[in-house]
């Protein structure tokens, strides 16, 4: 059967595969720094020439920040007739800063593969977020090529650099180059394996909103002693605000906050637990215990359907070494919601800076900084490609693959419905022990293996 001749391919060009992505995690294409700006630009240049080498045409398309790569693979002008259906896959090229630097144990853009207790791993800065997976779509590509000659319908690809920062870019782009991105289902590698064993399709994501703020007290810092007690100052008033965000429950307590927040289906809630979330390892990994989430709502719900408000940096004051008694006159703080059902970005944040501004006491003040912002996204189970896929992936891992939701953000997977009107269905290979984000970013080798085997699977599934 020819793919098994396939997969066959990929088992035997695994080190080839395994080099070309070391290759490219040594780019090191931090979207939100300035300072690497041209690195993004060179990951760009590397995309562009393997998707050449694959028989696409292949470009990168200049934005106002870092450029987009699109390629063609159209089946016409080879000779195969228009075959359906027209695949778009999705990955990002970006990657997140590296810092604290001093806690990896290698440097993270010196990629290589190690042998760990549970198994070898690709270990570097986006090896796992996005690029590993990225590059599983693009892998299975190159061993059906290897095998056919071609590939088995008409494929686009779309591979963004600034997704690790709000992808500024991506709407206009999406809006300008719409006939040209049109497909009949967008594939997206962006996302994890269910508990690390069984594959899984992400049916639901939330959103994301950012705030920054800084709130003003004296006009300069101040002498602890002399000023202490009688000042307003801004840290604490900061802490008072930020304080007031939850109440003992674990519930926001912005107005309004839970209006759009739907209740889980129970369809959905059976299906969730049946999936028979262990939170107890999966807090216990990250040496926890105990979910400190609302209080009557199951973790699952907590981290796929249930929205947040965190602290994700706050500063302010002397945080130097020793000791300074100073009385700030600025404190700061960054904010991000994750949002669900219809949750508008906009309608949150002019509740949080609402409230915000009513509880700031005389003498102080407020400035707002808003960062990205996109709204919960819900995926059509229902489109044709969803069962296909899941007896692919179900087939390539022994387990039945799962539906499930995903806590993280990926604004482009709700862009495709809304200004290309096509459905996505999301699928990827990460394991919660990536450490996506953090220090010592890793990808399996099992991921990045099965994951290929996964794509070629489903490529064949939904082309027969
Ligand atoms: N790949 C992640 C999304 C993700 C996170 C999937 C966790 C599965 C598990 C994506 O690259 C990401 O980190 N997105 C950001 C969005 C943002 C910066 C707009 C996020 O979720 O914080
Ligand atoms: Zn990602």
């Amino acid at each position: 059967m020819s793919l098994d001749a396939v997969l066959a391919k990929i088992d035997d060009a695994l080190p080839q595969a395994t080099e070309r992505l070391l290759d490219l995690l040594r780019i090191p294409s931090i979207s939100t720094d300035p300072a690497f700006k041209a690195d993004c630009d060179r990951a760009a240049d590397w995309l562009v020439e393997d998707l050449i080498s694959l028989g696409f045409e292949a470009s990168k398309r200049p934005t106002p920040g870092h450029p987009m790569v699109v390629a063609h693979f159209n089946t016409d002008e080879t000779g195969n007739g228009a075959k359906s259906p027209h695949l778009l896959f999705y990955g990002h090229y970006d990657v997140q800063p590296v810092d604290p630097l001093d806690l990896w144990d290698r440097a993270p853009f010196d990629p290589q593969v190690e042998e760990t207790p549970k198994g070898r791993v690709i270990r570097g800065r986006g090896a796992s977020d996005d690029k590993g997976q990225l590059m599983t779509f693009l892998e299975a590509c190159r061993a059906w090529k290897a095998q056919h000659g071609t590939l088995p319908c008409r494929l686009t690809i779309f591979l963004e650099g600034e997704e690790e920062s709000g992808s500024p870019s991506l709407i206009p782009f999406m809006k300008e180059n719409a006939e040209e991105l049109r497909a009949d289902v967008a594939l997206i590698c962006d996302t994890g394996l269910f508990e690390s064993k069984t594959p899984a399709i992400v049916t639901m994501l939330r959103g994301l909103l950012g705030e920054e703020l800084t709130i003003h007290g004296p006009d300069k810092d101040l002498h602890s002693g002399m000023y202490g007690g009688v000042a307003a100052n801004p840290i604490r008033v900061l802490n008072r605000i930020l304080a007031g965000l939850h109440d003992d429950s674990g519930r926001i307590t912005l107005p309004g906050f839970y209006d759009a927040v739907p209740e889980l289906s129970d369809a959905m809630r059976a299906q969730w637990q049946g999936l028979a979330f262990d939170h107890a390892r999966f807090l216990g990994d990250v040496g926890l215990s105990v979910p400190a989430g609302e209080a009557d709502r199951t973790p699952l719900e907590m981290i796929w359907s249930r929205p947040t408000c965190e602290v994700n940096g706050i500063w302010g004051g002397y945080t130097g070494d020793g000791f300074k008694t100073v009385l700030p006159a600025q404190a700061h703080a960054k904010i991000s919601f994750r949002l669900v059902g219809q949750q508008d970005p906009f309608a949150i944040r002019k509740a949080f800076r609402a409230y915000v501004e009513s509880a700031l006491p005389a003498d102080c003040s407020v400035d707002f900084k808003g960062h990205g912002n996109s709204p919960a996204s819900q995926m059509s189970v229902a489109n044709p490609a969803f069962e296909p896929a899941r007896a692919a992936l179900t087939e390539e891992w022994g387990v039945a693959a799962a539906y499930v939701g995903c806590g993280g953000s990926i604004p482009i997977a709700g862009y495709f419905k809304t200004y290309l009107d096509m459905d996505a269905m999301l699928i990827g290979f990460g394991k919660d022990d990536d450490q996506i984000h953090s220090p010592n970013e890793k990808y399996d080798m099992e991921s990045f293996h099965k994951g290929i085997r996964s794509w070629a699977r489903v490529l064949d599934r939904l082309t027969r």
